[in-house]
C-alpha cells in the first residue's frame, strides 16, 4: 500500500521521494526544546530548563530512549546548530520575531489555545497568523524530514503543530507518525467556531495514531473527522489505553486513542524522601513563620488555572473567620508565562491585585498571608514545597491534565497533605479520592478548602494513600509506552494489509 494514498487536500508542500533523512530512528517533534537559550550580557548563551508539563513528561523519556527532539530553543532568531546532551540530541528550529508574534504568541495562544480551553477568554481569529502558523508547521516537517532515518517512528506534540503530520507524510511516507495532543480537544460546537478547522482536521488525520488524555477528545475528534472530511469512522466508544476508535482516510486507516500523560512518579517519590528535601521542608516552614497550616499553588501564570477562583475563596474564607490568617499562609509559586498576550497581561494584573488585596487586609508588619513568587523555582525547590504544603490548591477552569497534582501525591510518600482539585482537569478522572470541587462554583472551592484543612489525619491518609496508589502505577513510562505500542501496532497492520 501506498501510505500517501488518501491523503486529504493539499498541504502547500510538494512530496519527495524517501531516501533522504537523517539518522535518528526515534524523533520527538514539539514546540519547544526542552531548554530555553538565554542569551547572556556578555553575548554568551546559557541554558534552562523550559516550562510546561510537556517537557516535564517528556524530558526524561527521550533521555533512556536516546531520540533526537526537535524544537524551538525559546530565543528568537537563534542557532541551528544541533545541540548533545546526556543522551539526548537536540535540533533547534529558527523562529524569528514575527514568527514568535505570529505562530505562538498569536495562532497558537490567543486562537488555539483559548479555543481549546473552553474559551474562558474570547479566541482572536487572524487570516495573517493563520498562515504564519502554516508555514511554521511547514519549518518544522521539513526539520523532522532530514533529521529522521528511512523507516523511523515519528511523534509530534501539541497543538502549535497539528498540521505536521500531514505535512511529514506528504515529506516522508516511509515514516511512522504518531501525534499527542497535550491539552483538551474542544467539543465539537466549538470547534466549529475555527475558520480553519477542515485543515487542522486533515492535518491531524496525516498521523498513524492520534492520542488525546481522555476519551472524550477522542470521541470529538472522531466525530469532526466524519463532519469535516466526510471520513468513515468506528462507532463504538474509546477507551482508556484501549478500544482505539478508526478513521478511514482513503486507504489509511488512522487510529484514534485515550492516553492519560503522567509523572516519573518514582523518582520524585525518592527525591521527596531524600533528607536533604526533609531538612528543607523544616525551613520553609521556619520560613513562612510556623504557620499551623500551608496552602499551595504552583502553576504556569496562565487563566486557565484558576488562580484567581482560590484566591477569591481563600479571601472570603478569611473574611468569614472560617480561617485564621494569624496562623495559615497560602503560598502561591507561578512561572511566567506569554508575558506579551494582552489575556495574560489582564490575567497578571487582576492576581497581584488580588494578593496586594488579601495581603492588606489580613497580614501584619512581617507577616504576609499570601507568598507570592513570580519565577520558576529549582525541582528540588519545588518538591520541598509540596511535601511542607498541608492543601494543595489545583482549581483549573479547564487543564488537559494539570501535572502538578500527580506531582504532588507523588511527593507525600509520609501520607500527609490533601488535594484540592478542580473537576476540569484530566487528574481528575484518576484522583478520584481528592477534594473534587467544581471552580465555578465558589461556595463549592470554599467548603473543599475548608474539608481539606480539617480533615482527620486518618482521612488524610486514606486518601491520599488511595491516590498515591494511581499515580505511582501510571507513570509517565507506563503512558509513552501505551501510546508507542499502539503506534508500532498501526504499523503491523501497514506492513500486513
Ligand atoms: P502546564 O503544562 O499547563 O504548565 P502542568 O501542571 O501539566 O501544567 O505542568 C506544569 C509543570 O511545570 C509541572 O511539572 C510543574 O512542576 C512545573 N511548574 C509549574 N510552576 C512551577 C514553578 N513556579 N517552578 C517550577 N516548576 C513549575
Ligand atoms: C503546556 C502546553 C505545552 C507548552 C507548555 C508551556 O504544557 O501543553 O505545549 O510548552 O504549556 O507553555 P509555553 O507557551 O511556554 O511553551
Amino acid at each position: 500500500m501506498n501510505p500517501e494514498e488518501g491523503q486529504p487536500a493539499d498541504s502547500g508542500i510538494s512530496g519527495s521521494d524517501d531516501t533522504e533523512g537523517g539518522n535518528s530512528d526515534f524523533v520527538v517533534v514539539a514546540n519547544r526544546l526542552p531548554i530555553d537559550m538565554v542569551r547572556l550580557p556578555d553575548g554568551s548563551t546559557d541554558y534552562k530548563r523550559s516550562p510546561g508539563g510537556l517537557v516535564t513528561a517528556l524530558e526524561p523519556l527521550l533521555r533512556k530512549r536516546h531520540g533526537a527532539w526537535i524544537g524551538w530553543p525559546g530565543i528568537t532568531d537563534g542557532d541551528e546548530e544541533p545541540i548533545f546532551e546526556d543522551g539526548l540530541e537536540m535540533r533547534p528550529v529558527r523562529l524569528s520575531d514575527d514568527d514568535f508574534a505570529e505562530y505562538y504568541e498569536g495562532f497558537s495562544n490567543a486562537t488555539l489555545w483559548p479555543l481549546y480551553h473552553d474559551v474562558i477568554v474570547k479566541p482572536v481569529y487572524h487570516r495573517s497568523w493563520w498562515d504564519r502558523y502554516v508555514e511554521v508547521n511547514r519549518r518544522f516537517a521539513e526539520a523532522t524530514a532530514s533529521a529522521a532515518a528511512h523507516g523511523a517512528t515519528v511523534w509530534v506534540q501539541d497543538y502549535q503543530l497539528q498540521l505536521v503530520p500531514k505535512m511529514l507524510r506528504m515529506l516522508r511516507p516511509d515514516l511512522t507518525i504518531g501525534f499527542f495532543l497535550h491539552i483538551p480537544f474542544p467539543p465539537v460546537e466549538l470547534f466549529m467556531q475555527m475558520p480553519w478547522r477542515t485543515e487542522i482536521i486533515e492535518g491531524l488525520l496525516g498521523a498513524d495514531l492520534v492520542g488525546f488524555h481522555l476519551p472524550g477528545g477522542a470521541q470529538n475528534f472522531m466525530i469532526l473527522a466524519r463532519r469535516l472530511v466526510g471520513a468513515n469512522t468506528s462507532r463504538a466508544s474509546v477507551g482508556v489505553r484501549s478500544r482505539f476508535g478508526e478513521i478511514q482516510v482513503g486507504f489509511r486507516t488512522v487510529k484514534v486513542g485515550a492516553f492519560p500523560i503522567s509523572i516519573d512518579s518514582d523518582d520524585l517519590d525518592a527525591k521527596a524522601r531524600h533528607r536533604d528535601v526533609r531538612q528543607r521542608v523544616k525551613d520553609i516552614r521556619a520560613e513562612l513563620g510556623h504557620p499551623r497550616k500551608v496552602l499551595l499553588g504552583v502553576d504556569r501564570l496562565d487563566y486557565t488555572k484558576g488562580i484567581d477562583v482560590r484566591l477569591h475563596a481563600f479571601s472570603e474564607l478569611l473574611d468569614e473567620g472560617r480561617v485564621d490568617a494569624s496562623d495559615t499562609v497560602l503560598v502561591q509559586l507561578a512561572t511566567p508565562s506569554r508575558e506579551r498576550v494582552e489575556s495574560y497581561k489582564a490575567m497578571r494584573e487582576d492576581i497581584e491585585r488580588q494578593v496586594g488585596h488579601i495581603n492588606g487586609e489580613y497580614g501584619q508588619v512581617g507577616h504576609a498571608v499570601v507568598h507570592y513568587v513570580h519565577r520558576a523555582l529549582p525541582r528540588d525547590e519545588l518538591i520541598a514545597f509540596f511535601v511542607a504544603a498541608d492543601v494543595m490548591l489545583v482549581t483549573p477552569l479547564r487543564d488537559g491534565m494539570n501535572l502538578v497534582a500527580k506531582e504532588y501525591v507523588a511527593c507525600r510518600s509520609d501520607l500527609g497533605g490533601a488535594l484540592v482539585l478542580s473537576e476540569f482537569t484530566g487528574a481528575a478522572a484518576e484522583l478520584r479520592q481528592a477534594y473534587l470541587t467544581n471552580p465555578h462554583h465558589l461556595d463549592g472551592v470554599k467548603d473543599a478548602i475548608e474539608a481539606a484543612l480539617t480533615q482527620s489525619p486518618e482521612e488524610g491518609r486514606r486518601r491520599m494513600r488511595a491516590m498515591r496508589r494511581q499515580v505511582l502505577a501510571h507513570d509517565v513510562d507506563r503512558w509513552a509506552r501505551s501510546f508507542l505500542d499502539a503506534l508500532t501496532a498501526t504499523k503491523d497492520t501497514v506492513r500486513s494489509e
